[in-house]
């Protein structure tokens, strides 16, 4: 039978009475206690990889606010990881990487600890599933995750995060078999890493290609849309019905493209994007999730009222999910998340 989540319902294109939501990064330094685990724990790949910690900061942001899905506590450089790359995050810099920088180091990303690295991940989702439902939160939907093959060799080859991935752009242009060997290990990856999820208790999957905005057309063609019609494609043969969000964040213009070719249920819009336009253009091809300023949580009051009003007015005559266009930002405060959630729920659709 169907599920009637409202969130499953909803990438079903079907209009639910109230709009589903939940955010980008709700788990996470906003909260004081995702803060007092993190001190803790120390390190926050720990956390990652020890399901019961995942699971009990994935459950954090649901307990206080009740979204309508609950994203796992992890993150998407986990399959570097995987695969064999050394990855640090250190403290207030972001992740590193032992930086990728020709075929020979390519070449050596290997499976052999892929699945055993990974398993906590998975084992993460089963204890999530089981959680939301003896704890009373049998309407919040269980999310999987993965990075988008470019966003993650674009971190794989720099090493670490960049504004322009000029290193990863340069690379790939000069050699471009090397390039294109990584993004189809990478693909073979995440079809992997997103089936497991399903297998243990994922409802649905996003796939955050969070630097598609450096991307030429040419290039968003090649990199952001044709991996991606190839993961959905093999998705599709184990798990034909579970929908796939798709979040080429900053892909502007673009995203007419990627919502009529990518083949994703479900389209994830950074704040970049019209509302309007969207509704218009992309509503009737797909469901839609987005799409409020982070900042504009941060800042809080009648400026965070009006801009929450306008997405619902805009993108609520269709199938649609509320969230932000990217992650929640660790300084705000989490009465402004409060505030933000009793808008989304007092809203009525006309
Ligand atoms: O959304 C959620 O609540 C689920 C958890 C989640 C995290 N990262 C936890 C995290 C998800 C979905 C991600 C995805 C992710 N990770 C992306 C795609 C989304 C985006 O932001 O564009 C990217 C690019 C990453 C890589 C990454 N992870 C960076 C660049 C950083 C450092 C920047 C930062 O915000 O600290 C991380 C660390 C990270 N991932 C934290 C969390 C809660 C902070 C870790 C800490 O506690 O210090």
């Amino acid at each position: 039978m169907e599920s009637t989540k409202p969130l499953l319902r909803a990438l079903r294109r079907e209009t639910t009475q109230n709009v589903p939501f939940w955010f980008m990064r709700q788990a996470g330094r906003y909260l004081p206690e995702y803060r007092e685990l993190r001190a803790k724990s120390g390190d926050f790949l720990k956390m990652v990889y020890n399901p019961a910690v995942a699971c009990e900061i994935t459950l954090q942001p649901i307990r206080r606010f009740g979204m309508d899905a609950a994203i796992i506590f992890s993150d998407i450089l986990t399959i570097p990881q995987a695969l064999g790359q050394k990855l640090e995050f250190l403290e207030g810099e972001g992740p590193k990487l032992d930086a990728l920088r020709s075929g020979v180091d390519i070449g050596r990303l290997n499976f052999k600890n892929f699945e055993s690295t990974l398993s906590p991940v998975y084992e993460a989702l089963r204890q999530t599933k089981s959680a939301l439902e003896r704890g009373g939160f049998s309407n919040t939907a269980l999310i999987g995750f993965s990075g988008a093959p470019w966003t993650l060799a674009a971190y794989m080859i720099e090493g670490g995060g960049s504004d322009d991935y000029a290193i990863a752009l340069k690379f790939a242009r000069e050699n471009p078999k090397d390039f294109m060997a990584l993004m189809d290990t990478l693909v073979e990856s995440i079809v992997m890493y997103l089936g497991k999820q399903i297998d243990a208790g994922a409802e649905a999957v996003q796939i955050f290609d969070s630097h598609a905005g450096v991307l030429s057309d040419a290039q968003f063609e090649s990199f952001a849309i044709k991996p991606i019609q190839k993961i959905v494609q093999s998705l599709k043969q184990k798990h034909p019905v579970t929908p796939v969000i798709g979040f080429p964040r900053r892909a502007g213009n673009k995203y007419e493209a990627y919502a009529k070719t990518a083949g994703v249920t479900a389209l994830g819009l950074d704040q970049g994007v019209d509302t309007k336009w969207a509704a218009k253009t992309l509503q009737p091809l797909l469901s839609l999730q987005g799409n409020l300023d982070p900042e504009v949580m941060l800042r809080g009051g009648d400026e965070l009222k009006a801009a929450a009003m306008r997405i619902l007015d805009d993108l609520s005559a269709g199938p649609f999910i509320f969230n932000l266009g990217h992650g929640v930002i660790k300084e705000t405060p989490v009465e402004h998340v409060e505030a933000l959630v009793k808008i989304i729920r007092d809203y009525k659709r006309a």
